[in-house]
């Protein structure tokens, strides 16, 4: 089996005291690839590193987080957009959203941000994460209104809307994302979209730290349990592991554009 983890945070703090470790484990695993997420300027830098660091193995998105809006400045954009342009290892801009749920930023510069990071990626015409929580129709809007739908590959990262709202998604081209949340006790929603998404628009994470699948839910979440989530996907919709790993696997290769051949 071959897996694809297009949502990281390798670098969060949470990893310090064991991420070689945890790369060496990844390596061994059924994990091939990890897209690397910042959610700012200086993590965004660090995802680049690690790119360089495990060539082939983990990439990287570079952009400013919902959350750090607040800190998020036109020099750093002016670089990040560099960074798309230049760096090898660079395969997306993002991530970049709305969090009416935290509110850790306010939320006029959580749009300003959100609007000036989705302007420079559809000049670039790079692949786009996006974060949405709370915020479904303003993002799911803000989005249709940029002209990046159907220009740029647009992934809803770790989305919880509705299952009407992921069709609607859908219908404008864009893949839908899922993680531990799938396995969660009450997760009605995340089932409801697993069960319904066109396999083609289905791409798996894990969003570690944060998310860890039950039965590791509230721990330090991890790659290798990507796994349980194919699991939870592929038993909702009654197919094997195997058939949800491979096409989740060739998506995600397809939408970040990133060629892989299998060592034997
Ligand atoms: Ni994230």
């Amino acid at each position: 089996m071959r897996l694809f983890d297009t949502h990281t945070h390798l670098c969060d703090r949470a990893f310090d005291k064991f991420r070689d470790r945890l790369m060496a484990q990844i390596a061994a695993s059924d994990v091939k690839i990890c897209v690397e997420v910042g959610w700012d300027f200086a993590s965004s830098q660090a995802g680049a590193a690690l790119a360089e660091k495990y060539p082939g193995m983990v990439y990287a998105a570079v952009g400013c987080h919902p959350h750090d809006a607040k800190d998020f400045s036109e020099k750093q954009l002016e670089r990040i957009a560099e960074l798309v342009k230049t760096h090898p290892g660079v395969v997306a801009l993002g991530e970049i959203g709305l969090d009416f749920y935290r509110d850790n930023s306010p939320r006029d510069v959580q749009r300003y941000w959100f609007s000036a990071q989705l302007a420079v990626a559809k000049e670039l015409g790079c692949p786009i994460v996006i974060h949405s929580r709370d915020a479904d129709q303003e993002c799911f809007d803000t989005l249709k209104a940029s002209g990046v739908m159907g220009k740029n590959r647009v992934q809803i990262h770790c989305y919880s809307g509705s299952a009407e709202m992921a069709k609607e998604y859908v219908k404008l081209g864009a893949n839908i994302s899922l993680g531990g949340a799938v396995t969660f006790k009450n997760a009605r929603r995340p089932v409801e979209v697993a069960r319904s998404i066109p396999l083609e628009n289905l791409m798996l994470e894990t969003d570690c730290p944060y998310m860890a699948p039950v039965p590791y839910r509230g721990k330090i979440n991890n790659p290798t349990y990507i796994r349980l989530v194919a699991e939870k996907i592929a038993q909702v919709r009654g197919v094997d592991a195997e058939e949800i790993a491979e096409a989740t696997f060739r998506n995600a290769l397809d939408f970040f554009g990133i060629e892989y051949e299998d060592k034997v």
